[in-house]
């Protein structure tokens, strides 16, 4: 039923400030586009320096991090040190000036298999700092469908995005709301499920979460972080937060950004 009902929306070119999945491409690094695929592969963020063009001075500084496939990595820091900046690269929104961002695979032993693949960035989705102020349209089902193709000819790849629709709002628990509601009356909670449900329809292989707990009261943090260890099962997650307390039984790894664009490993001070 809502799968049916999203492949008939008439959609509407989504604004490309949205929390969707940067179509930018990576131009170079010295890695392979692929999707991760299921086994021991890890996101590996090697030497990464980044320098705004025009600019001066490094916001981040030889970036060195490694996440496993379905795990869940906490980046936290001082505010103005880097941390979503960091995510912009990785979401590919922004390239290093220096340094690569790529997908290794390993055998069981911990050896390599083949060579580094880039992450691409239409592989990642990310949700950024309070999502719903970017939420454009009346309904739900409209919020959800922009962007989507509207050509006949897409059909198919429409109707495999109604499907990739039906599990993502089955996995954030979506399915009780009407897809006729405004987003904007939907509570703290349920928009943040409804920005993830939006990532998760790309079928990311990384889900980048900016504050995802931020401006919530207690009942919807609560309620976050319970869906956010649901995702982690299937889900490779790493999130930027200052909500060290609440995400810590969720968490894997974790570093901290210090002032001036260093990372570095170092367990949750909590
Ligand atoms: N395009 C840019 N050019 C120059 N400086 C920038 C640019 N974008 C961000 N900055 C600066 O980079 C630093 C890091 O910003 P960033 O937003 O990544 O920090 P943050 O760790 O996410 O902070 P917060 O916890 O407050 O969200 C800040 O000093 C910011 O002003
Ligand atoms: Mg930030």
């Amino acid at each position: 039923m809502l799968a049916a009902a999203a492949a008939m929306a008439v959609t509407v070119p989504r604004a490309a400030s949205h929390c969707f999945p940067a179509n930018t491409a990576r131009t170079c690094w010295s890695c392979r586009a692929a999707r991760v695929e299921a086994g021991h592969s890890r996101l590996e963020v090697r030497k990464v320096t980044y320098r705004p063009p025009g600019t001066e001075q490094n916001l981040l500084n030889e970036i060195n991090l490694s996440l496993q496939e379905k795990s869940f990595g906490l980046i936290f820091g001082r505010s103005g040190s880097g941390k979503t900046t960091l995510l912009q690269l990785l979401a590919g929104l922004s390239e290093p000036t220096s340094g690569s961002i790529c997908i290794q695979k390993y055998d069981d032993t911990g050896n390599p298999i083949g060579l580094p693949e880039l992450l691409t960035s239409q592989r990642v989705g990310i949700v950024f700092q309070f999502p719903e102020r970017y939420f454009l349209a009346d309904t739900v089902l409209e919020e959800v469908t922009f962007g989507w193709p509207r050509q006949k000819a897409d059909l198919l790849l429409k109707e495999q995005l109604a499907l990739n629709l039906q599990n993502a709002f089955n996995s954030v628990g979506l399915t009780t709301i009407s897809l006729d509601e405004n987003p904007q009356a939907l509570s703290g909670g349920f928009k943040r499920r409804l920005a993830l449900a939006i990532q998760l329809v790309q079928t990311p292989d990384l889900l980048l979460l900016d504050e995802p707990l931020a401006g919530l009261d207690w009942k919807a943090r609560a309620d976050v972080v319970n869906l956010l260890k649901d995702l982690k099962k299937h889900h490779t997650i790493l999130v930027v937060s200052h909500d060290l307390r609440e995400l810590y039984p969720l968490v894997d790894r974790s570093w901290r950004m210090e002032m001036g664009g260093s990372l570095k490993e170092e367990a949750l001070p909590v």
